[in-house]
């Protein structure tokens, strides 16, 4: 799927000019981002913790596809927050129907990291999809 959701304002971000990493602490791996790589997956903003987790297979559920219009794709970014774009209202308004909602809580489908530092993501449990996709 992927692509823009048409009805709500559109996502502001800072692709990364440099490698960064990401740490997904559920699952104990750390990532290199290449900016150049990018994007890794197909579902989200390109660049966000959702295309990052795609391309690095880390089960991150996605049920709107990346578009903004559901909450499955929650994350708590614990450190490097302060690395990603601000979320829209339309990400706030998604957010607030998130279980476990945290002040570091973001869609994985709109958080976009700059690269200027590394950040550590927490997959919360119930987001997690173990079914495996085949390669496309
Ligand atoms: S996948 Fe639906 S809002 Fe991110």
């Amino acid at each position: 799927m992927g692509g823009q959701n048409p009805y709500i304002e559109a996502a502001k971000y800072t692709l990364p000019a440099k490698k960064y990493k990401i740490k997904f602490v559920r699952e104990g791996q750390t990532i290199e981002v290449d900016p150049e790589k990018l994007p890794y997956g197909h579902d989200g903003l390109p660049g966000s913790i959702l295309d990052i987790s795609q391309g690095a297979h880390m089960g991150l559920d996605h049920a709107c596809g990346g578009v903004c219009a559901c909450s499955t794709c929650h994350v708590i970014v614990h450190e490097g927050l302060e690395s990603c774009n601000e979320a829209t209202d339309a990400e706030l308004d998604q957010l607030d129907d998130a279980p476990g909602l945290t002040v570091k809580s973001r869609l994985g489908c709109q958080c976009v990291p700059d690269g200027t530092m590394d950040l550590v993501v927490e997959i919360p449990e119930w987001n997690k999809n173990y079914a495996k996709e085949a390669e496309h």
